[in-house]
């Protein structure tokens, strides 16, 4: 396995510029995370690492060795794409040995890997199949049976479980960070999923137009994202963003006035405002809560989602908008309801203008629900 090191590595499309500049360091055996909206140089990323495409600028080391213009093969580098990628005229055994095989190694070598990895992805029953023979689950493990068969020294893995059903998506992400814990192997890993971002990453890259916004352990990233972007892209529903004015700049205890004239006190330092700067308040739904009788808003119900074990009731709170609130799944409201909630001051987030994120103090360090 291997460290990965990216030293202000830029990329290049004639004269679009994709990567602006992108600085990383992975751990031997880290399980990497990079989220970010579409198009903002995820798959790109991946590719300059495997060396499918140049680098235009900067550095990549692979254990401290720069291999920047090393070819894919010898980069010790396996990837694992959406699209499975599969050769549809060989039988599973041959699409995992293939690799293997061209890279010049023996029989008894190949046949002993294949098998050892087919075992570990419970696929060994179906070695004889073509893919168009597989469901989609059984072929994305053959598309990683493949990766694990080189012993890569890093795996790159490309929005592997997109193309999965929801269950499936769940027990191949369970499978995965179990064999992220076996094999200890260096994982980058890109997905469009909060959940697996989430629960897999060790760390999560967030990017943000060819940069790196902000690079953490998850829930770091959670509560305490350094950016307004980077709130909103960490938890689902999305976090509710108000906007005010400071009305009490304060180390600790500040007030932010809404626009319909309602003032939030938030444990958040905003000493480095002053009165009337414009900021956006940030309010998880898992956070606000109907019994809560500190910063108070009263609304009327417009809709309510029920997973299950949870509910998201929509709420119109008049002049400020809309707000999303997670609560319990017996929760008996329906639209048209009028109710109260609150949120305390130290579960509130605090942006200025320009979407840096103040401190907050005493942040609460348990993600559970005040229902
Ligand atoms: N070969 C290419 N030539 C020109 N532009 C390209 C090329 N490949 C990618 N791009 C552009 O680079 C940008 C980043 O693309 P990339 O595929 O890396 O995005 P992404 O973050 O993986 O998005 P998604 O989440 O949709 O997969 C896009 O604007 C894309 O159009
Ligand atoms: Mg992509």
């Amino acid at each position: 396995m291997a460290s990965v090191k990216l030293n202000n590595i830029k990329k290049r499309f004639g004269n679009v510029d994709v990567l602006h500049g992108i600085d990383l360091d992975i751990k031997d055996g880290e399980f990497v995370v990079l989220i970010g909206e579409s198009g903002c140089g995820k798959s790109t990323l991946l590719r300059l690492l495997s060396g499918l495409e140049d680098i235009s600028e900067g550095d990549l080391y692979i254990d401290d060795e720069r291999v920047n213009g090393r070819s894919p093969a010898k980069r010790g580098i396996a990837m694992v794409f959406q699209s499975y990628a599969l050769y549809p005229h060989m039988n599973v055994f041959k699409n995992m040995a293939f690799g293997l095989k061209i890279s010049g190694k023996d029989k008894s070598h190949v046949n002993e890997k294949v098998i050892e990895a087919a075992k570990k992805l419970k696929i060994d029953h179906l070695l004889d199949r073509l893919p168009r023979e597989l469901s989609g689950g059984q072929r994305q493990r053959v598309a990683i049976g493949r990766a694990i068969v080189r012993d890569p020294k890093v795996f790159l893995f490309d929005e592997p479980l997109s193309n999965l059903d929801a269950s499936l998506r769940v027990q191949t992400r369970v499978e995965l960070g179990k064999l992220h814990q076996e094999l200890k192997a260096t994982i980058i890993y890109v997905t469009h999923d909060q959940v697996e971002a989430m629960t897999l990453g060790d760390k999560i890259v967030v990017m943000n137009k060819g940069r790196v916004e902000q690079v953490g352990a998850p829930l770091d990233l959670y509560h305490h994202p350094k950016t307004q972007f980077v709130a909103a892209f960490i938890g689902s529903p999305k976090m509710n963003f108000l906007q005010g004015k400071v009305q009490q700049a304060d180390s600790e205890n500040s007030q932010v006035v809404l626009e319909s004239g309602r003032v939030i006190r938030a444990s958040i330092d905003t000493s480095s405002l002053n009165e009337g700067d414009t900021v956006q308040l940030g309010l998880r739904p898992e956070h606000i809560a109907l019994n809560c009788s500190e910063n108070t808003f009263e609304g009327t119900v417009t809709l309510i989602e029920h997973l299950g074990e949870l509910s998201y009731l929509y709420v119109d709170v008049g002049q400020e908008g809309e707000l999303v609130l997670k609560v319990n799944g017996d929760n008996q409201h329906q639209a048209g309801d009028r109710i109260q909630f609150g949120i305390k001051p130290n579960y509130l987030y605090l942006f200025d203008h320009e979407g840096k994120a103040l401190t907050r103090i005493n942040a609460h360090q348990s993600p559970s629900i005040p229902l």
